[in-house]
């Protein structure tokens, strides 16, 4: 990858992050002034969740929200990007464990224990390399649908599928799933 695109890749998610921010994400600032004079510990259980509104994620696109002080990608991928997903036999993963918080986490990583939904439209996940912490870059993985899709880390080259399975580089593990559902048809709860 040439560093003008590398430029580019990191700009695009920059916009995606900042559009996110605009009140996709409702963890509601009024329960900050009460929460801070609570215990520490209820604290915590008071932000661990959150909800994000998905009905502005257009297919082929990403959502990043900051939940837990980390970067969680909330993707709607493209019909390709689940046929790529789905093609990909269990031999050729680096780490077959699905590490989805929402099933039995040490099941095999086959592209539909990774997502959210049984059409495998939606896939959330943690947004931080396995490798050494890094955020990755979306739509620039080499393991891609049609030129979309996957993920790369460009602080030592890994590259992750469009179900974010780590398919090449120094990272031991696949994107790790948090625990999330759908609780309303276009809103997704964190946590
Ligand atoms: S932190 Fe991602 S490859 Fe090293």
């Amino acid at each position: 990858m040439t560093h003008a695109e590398d430029h580019e890749g990191t700009r695009r998610d920059f916009l995606y992050y900042a559009t996110a921010g605009a009140g996709a994400v409702t963890a509601g600032a009024a329960v900050w002034p009460l929460v801070n004079q609570m215990n520490p510990s209820a604290d915590v259980r008071a932000l661990s969740t959150i909800r994000v509104d998905v009905s502005g994620v257009d297919t082929g696109t990403q959502l990043t929200v900051k939940w837990l002080g980390k970067p969680v990608f909330i993707r709607r991928r493209t019909e390709a990007e689940i046929e790529e997903g789905r093609s990909v036999e269990m031999s050729q993963l680096v780490d077959s464990v699905a590490r989805n918080a929402n099933i039995d986490s040490g099941a095999q990583a086959t592209d539909q224990n990774r997502t959210l939904d049984e059409a495998g439209e939606w896939l959330v996940m943690m947004g931080v390399c396995t490798h050494l912490g890094c955020v990755p870059i979306g739509n620039a993985g080499e393991f891609t649908a049609g030129g979309v899709g996957g993920w790369f880390c460009p602080c030592h080259g890994s590259h992750y599928d469009t179900a974010g399975r780590i398919r090449k580089g120094p990272a031991p593990q696949n994107l790790p799933v948090p625990a999330a559902e759908f609780v309303e048809e276009t809103t997704i709860l964190l946590g």
